[in-house]
């Protein structure tokens, strides 16, 4: 890094020489300067084409050697004597004409190593500023070559355009960049910036420094990503990653091909959780059709139900989704947040009906008998727990409710499925009661006022 000193030594000039050094002074006497000669350095013999390259620096155009190599008696005489000044101390010589560069925190190291010419000829080159190698060669002179060898380089460092980016010389930011975090690259994304300036939620990353994700020069994945999501995701989110690869039922829309980024934006949303769309509506992107599970059930196409049954339940009304489903995955089945029994029939506990129970009174299912816990029964007579709380074959919800949306009041099924057979339910509702005929038994009537007295 260090500024070359240059020193001309020819085996016939040794005798110049040693006169030099033991007197200690320069004194040329056996050769005159000529005066002619002097003006000007370039002639056709001597340095010809130092002012012919393509930048030449100013000095040099205007023939003015000595502002930097000094007086050289009798150098003209007998070129090949050491008389040739060496010039030390480079950068204070370029700031007695070039305005010193502003005092800023970070220097690059060869500019505080007085090293202007490691990439500036102080003469001329065929790049501008004189500069020694064009774009990004410059730099790999010294720079590893490696940041620009990722399968996906940046548009600016696949072209040499480092100082875009960075001051080679002094800058108030560290890495010697022209500004900081998402600022550096709003410089030229402009459309990035206007959005995420106008997000109503911004991913904390993003809006501290857009390189958590991006390499600025090069990397394996596009968009110069070290990794896709949901690896990429992981990364930070060690809580998701352990969670997602943990549980028992594992949501498709996380282990197909986009991930994480099948819901949510990488960068900022007018969505909370910065969610790619309204959430119901991310989920309708893809249940908008039928599923096959490995086992065979298939999913039904949850856009066109909702679509047909207009009596929807009240967290669908709200478009939550998510109040009842982990859109990340469970230990529960259907990926639900609680328990649900998967069954038509399950021995009772609260437990496994955590789910309904974490909005709705579980009470309607715990006594015999009430006057006013539950509507579903016959006088006194609760059906409720009449069918659902039993040891044996004791009904789940799904025997009679819809969980998302019927087109009967109080969400009852239009029909079940029991084994092979699509039973229908043909619920009838009344003031004070109603009465069904399913498959399972014949029609059957409860009146909370008057006690239908068939069962
Ligand atoms: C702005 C300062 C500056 C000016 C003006 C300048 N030189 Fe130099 N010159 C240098 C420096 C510094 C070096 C040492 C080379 C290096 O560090 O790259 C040098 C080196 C040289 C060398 C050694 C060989 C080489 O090219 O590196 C020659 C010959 C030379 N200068 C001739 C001239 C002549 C002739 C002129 C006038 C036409 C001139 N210089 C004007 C700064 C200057
Ligand atoms: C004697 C005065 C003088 C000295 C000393 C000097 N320069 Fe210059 N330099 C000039 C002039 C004059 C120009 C031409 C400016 C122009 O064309 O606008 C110039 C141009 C440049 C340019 C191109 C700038 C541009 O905007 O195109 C660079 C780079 C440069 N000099 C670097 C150096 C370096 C490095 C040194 C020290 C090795 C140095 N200069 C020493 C006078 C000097
Ligand atoms: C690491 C390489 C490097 C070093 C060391 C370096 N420069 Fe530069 N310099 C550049 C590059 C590259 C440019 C062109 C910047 C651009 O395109 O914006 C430049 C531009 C310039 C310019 C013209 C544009 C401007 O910023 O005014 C001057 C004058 C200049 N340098 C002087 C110097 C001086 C004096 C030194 C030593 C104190 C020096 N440089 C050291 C790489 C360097
Ligand atoms: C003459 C050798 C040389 C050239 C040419 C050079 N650099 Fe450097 N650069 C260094 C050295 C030495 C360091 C300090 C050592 C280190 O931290 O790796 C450095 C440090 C850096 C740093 C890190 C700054 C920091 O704070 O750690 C960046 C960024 C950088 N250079 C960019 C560039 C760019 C861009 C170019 C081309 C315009 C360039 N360099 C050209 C020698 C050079
Ligand atoms: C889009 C802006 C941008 C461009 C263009 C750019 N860099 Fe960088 N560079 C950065 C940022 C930002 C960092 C700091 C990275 C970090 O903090 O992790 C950096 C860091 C560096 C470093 C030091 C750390 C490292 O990764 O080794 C060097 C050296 C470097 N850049 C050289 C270059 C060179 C050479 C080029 C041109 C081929 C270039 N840069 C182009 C933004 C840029
Ligand atoms: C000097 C201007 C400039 C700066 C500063 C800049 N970029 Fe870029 N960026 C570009 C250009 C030019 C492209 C190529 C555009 C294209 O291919 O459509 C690009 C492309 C990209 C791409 C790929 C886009 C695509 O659609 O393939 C990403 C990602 C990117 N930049 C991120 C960043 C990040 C992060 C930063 C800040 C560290 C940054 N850029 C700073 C100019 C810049
Ligand atoms: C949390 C990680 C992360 C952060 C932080 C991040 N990005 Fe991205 N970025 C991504 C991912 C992932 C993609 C790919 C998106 C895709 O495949 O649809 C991407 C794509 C891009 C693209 C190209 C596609 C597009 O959306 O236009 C640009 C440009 C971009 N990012 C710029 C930025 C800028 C500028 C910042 C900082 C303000 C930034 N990114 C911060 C993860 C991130
Ligand atoms: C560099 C670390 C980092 C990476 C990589 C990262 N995130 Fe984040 N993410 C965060 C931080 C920090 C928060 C804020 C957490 C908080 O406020 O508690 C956050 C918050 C979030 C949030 C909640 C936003 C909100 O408004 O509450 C979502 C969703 C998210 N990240 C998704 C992703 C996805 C998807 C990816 C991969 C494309 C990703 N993150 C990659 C650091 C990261
Ligand atoms: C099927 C769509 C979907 C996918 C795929 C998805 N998310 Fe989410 N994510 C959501 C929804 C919806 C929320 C908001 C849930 C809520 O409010 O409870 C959310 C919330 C979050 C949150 C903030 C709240 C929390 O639960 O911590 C983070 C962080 C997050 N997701 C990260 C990720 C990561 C990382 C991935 C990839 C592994 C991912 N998400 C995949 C839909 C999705
Ligand atoms: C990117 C597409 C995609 C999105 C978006 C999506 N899903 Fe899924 N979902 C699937 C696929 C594929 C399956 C079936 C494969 C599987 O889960 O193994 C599935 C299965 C399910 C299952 C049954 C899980 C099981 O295995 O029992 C539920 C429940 C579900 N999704 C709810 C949601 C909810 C709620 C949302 C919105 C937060 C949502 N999905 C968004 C693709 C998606
Ligand atoms: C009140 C809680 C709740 C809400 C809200 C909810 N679900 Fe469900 N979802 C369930 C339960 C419980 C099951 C299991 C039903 C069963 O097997 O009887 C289920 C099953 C599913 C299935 C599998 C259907 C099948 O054919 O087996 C999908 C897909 C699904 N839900 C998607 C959604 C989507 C999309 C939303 C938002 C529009 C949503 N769910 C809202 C509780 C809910
Ligand atoms: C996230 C909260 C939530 C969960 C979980 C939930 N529900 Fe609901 N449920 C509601 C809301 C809100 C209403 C609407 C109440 C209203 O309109 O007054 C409702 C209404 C109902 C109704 C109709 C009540 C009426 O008077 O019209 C039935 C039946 C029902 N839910 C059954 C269930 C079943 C069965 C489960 C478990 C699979 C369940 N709910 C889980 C919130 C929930
Ligand atoms: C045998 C059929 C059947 C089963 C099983 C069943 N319900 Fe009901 N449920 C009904 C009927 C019928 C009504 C309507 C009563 C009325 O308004 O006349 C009802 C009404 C409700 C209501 C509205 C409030 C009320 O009690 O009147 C809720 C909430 C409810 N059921 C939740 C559940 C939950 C949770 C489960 C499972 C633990 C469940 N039901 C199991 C038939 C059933």
């Amino acid at each position: 890094m260090k500024t070359a000193s240059v020193i001309f030594i020819s085996l016939s000039a040794a005798a110049v020489l040693i006169t030099l050094s033991a007197s200690g002074k320069i004194s040329f006497a056996q050769v005159k300067p000529s005066a002619a000669n002097a003006e000007t350095c370039i002639t056709s013999q001597c340095h010809a084409g130092i002012d012919k390259q393509k930048f030449v620096h100013g000095p040099v155009a205007a023939g003015k050697c000595k502002v930097c190599h000094g007086e050289s008696p009798g150098h003209n005489e007998n070129p090949a004597a050491y008389i040739f000044k060496t010039v030390i101390d480079i950068s204070n010589i370029c700031f007695e004409c070039h305005k010193k560069f502003p005092a800023r925190k970070f220097a690059h190291y060869p500019v505080q190593a007085d090293g202007c010419t490691d990439c500036h000829s102080p003469h001329g080159s065929p790049y501008k500023f004189q500069l020694l190698y064009k774009g990004g060669d410059l730099c790999f002179q010294c720079h590893d070559e490696a940041i620009v060898e990722g399968k996906f380089i940046h548009g600016p460092a696949a072209v040499g355009g480092c100082v875009a980016c960075h001051d080679p010389h002094t800058a108030d930011y560290a890495m010697n960049l022209k500004a900081e975090g998402p600022e550096l690259c709003f410089m030229c994304h402009t459309d990035k910036a206007e959005n995420i300036k106008q997000a109503q939620f911004v991913h904390k990353p993003v809006a501290e420094k857009c390189t958590k994700c991006h390499n600025p020069h090069s990397a394996s994945k596009q968009f110069m990503l070290a990794s896709t999501a949901p690896v990429l995701c992981y990364g930070c989110h060690t809580d998701k990653k352990e969670q997602i690869s943990t549980e028992a039922v594992k949501h498709g829309a996380v282990e197909t091909e986009r991930s994480c980024l099948n819901c949510h934006d990488p960068h900022n949303s007018n969505i909370a959780r910065i969610l790619l769309m309204d959430p119901m509506d991310v989920c309708m992107s893809c249940h908008d059709r039928e599923y096959k599970l490995p086992g065979g059930t298939v999913l039904m196409n949850m856009k066109k139900w909702l679509a047909d049954n207009k009596d929807q339940h009240g967290p669908i009304r709200q478009k939550d989704c998510s109040g009842c489903h982990n859109p990340h995955g469970s230990e529960n089945f259907r990926i639900l947040r609680k328990p649900y029994p998967p069954a038509f029939y399950e021995p009772f506990s609260v437990e496994n009906y955590a789910l309904c129970f974490s909005c709705h009174e579980k009470t309607i299912v715990l006594n015999p008998e009430t006057e006013k816990l539950t509507n579903f029964r016959n006088g006194n007579d609760n059906l409720h727990f009449r069918h659902v709380n039993k040891q044996v074959k004791g009904r789940t919800c799904r025997a009679c409710h819809e969980t998302h949306a019927s087109n009967f009041p109080k969400h009852i099924r239009k029909s079940v499925t029991f084994g092979e057979w699509e039973l229908l339910l043909n619920f009838q509702k009344t003031e004070t009661g109603g009465s069904c005929t399913p498959g399972c038994h014949k029609l059957q009537k409860y009146d909370r006022i008057n006690k239908e007295i068939t069962q």
